[in-house]
């Protein structure tokens, strides 16, 4: 793993590098893309920063790029290329708004979108992108269900000479075997909600937590776990007493958490992996009878409309961004490549994080 993110950052120094000696807009793209491969928290906390000063999106509602900058589209190369995207499925409300924004962009330019969806599964998402590689599609994109396993499709299609990129999430392939990864820095959210923990239990002399995870082997759930530990893993005041997967849905959340509440009398904290797996605690925690963000304190991953709602309203104490309205940057991408144009090999998307004052003031233009 530590030697797929060195490759990775070693392979973004590099396209920054070609970036630098072949275009003029060189310097924001190189400087970008410097920063992100110094380091990702680092940057990513920075990003926020600046994140929230500009409401976090673009005019097109697409997340602006901390690490790495993309040429816009030049929708004459985009009008009708035949562009392949392998979903990951519908677990989440984060994932609908990710469909949403990926059809909208291709209608806008006018691409020949072959949509699949794996529905969690990733033997199925391997068959979808045979698919592509077999139809001899223009370019092949997707946002993987886990982590490994990909090397022998990723090979077929690049001896196939069909360009892929990543969006939403990495895997621990070569990155000679993607043009570029789009999407959160997922070690940044989890340091995040770690923070949050400790300055929220800071005259706590005992915290008794309990962990719903993403889809085991996922990039988001490997990547938000080791971002919170890395914030609490050496308190020992913090005390784990329990960690499963929900699956990133709201009845996988809602069912672990009623098994938690049986198990443990004194949960004090939940860290959620998403918002829907949050949202499904709180109606276990409120079916059993307590008072989800006072009983029991709730920090999520996503900031997608519901979860904001409930944030509002104070039954979530604190949510990390995750932005899904990756279309833009997915058809820039594109574009670029379809174009023969170097792109940095890694695009971190900038985002904030919202509390119960932010949440509500965030409301009423949230996109998603
Ligand atoms: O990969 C992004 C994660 O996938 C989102 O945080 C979660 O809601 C979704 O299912």
């Amino acid at each position: 793993m530590v030697t797929r993110k060195l490759a990775v950052l070693a392979a973004a120094a590099a396209a920054a590098f070609a970036l630098a000696a072949c275009s003029s807009g060189a310097s924001t793209a190189t400087s970008s893309s410097e920063s992100a491969a110094s380091s990702s928290s680092a940057s990513t906390s920075s990003a926020a920063a600046t994140a929230a000063a500009s409401g976090g999106a673009s005019s097109s509602g697409a997340p602006a790029a901390a690490g790495g900058e993309l040429p816009p589209v030049d929708p004459a190369v985009l009008k009708d290329a035949v562009i392949g995207f392998a979903q990951v499925g519908s677990e989440s409300g984060w994932r609908s708004a990710n469909t949403d924004s990926i059809k909208s962009s291709a209608e806008e330019y006018g691409v020949d979108l072959q949509f699949t969806s794996a529905e969690g599964d990733q033997a199925k998402q391997i068959s979808s992108i045979k698919t592509f590689i077999n139809q001899g599609v223009d370019l092949i994109a997707f946002s993987p269900v886990v982590e490994t396993g990909w090397d022998a499709v990723l090979e077929e299609a690049k001896a196939a000479g069909i360009p892929v990129v990543l969006t939403d999430r990495s895997v621990d392939s070569d990155p000679s075997l993607y043009k570029t990864f789009i999407g959160s820095d997922f070690i940044a959210e989890g340091e995040k909600a770690g923070t949050w923990a400790k300055d929220e239990f800071a005259d706590a002399t005992e915290v008794n937590m309990v962990v719903l995870e993403g889809t085991t082997g996922s990039a988001p759930a490997n990547d938000r776990a080791e971002g919170w530990a890395n914030i609490l893993g050496s308190d020992p005041k913090f005390k784990t007493l329990a960690s499963q997967t929900g699956d990133f849905t709201r009845d996988g959340g809602k069912k672990v958490m009623e098994g938690f509440l049986a198990a443990y009398p004194d949960i004090d904290l939940v860290y959620a992996h998403n918002d829907d797996m949050g949202l499904g605690a709180i109606e276990a925690i409120e079916a059993a009878g307590k008072v989800p963000g006072t009983d029991i304190k709730i920090v999520t991953v996503d900031a997608v409309k519901a979860g904001m709602e409930a944030l509002s309203a104070g039954k979530i104490n604190f949510i990390v961004e995750c932005s899904p309205l990756l279309g833009e940057q997915l058809f820039q991408a594109s574009s670029a490549v379809l174009a023969g144009q170097e792109i940095p090999a890694r695009v971190v998307t900038i985002e904030t994080t919202f509390n119960q004052e932010q949440a509500t003031a965030a409301l009423p233009t949230r996109l998603y």
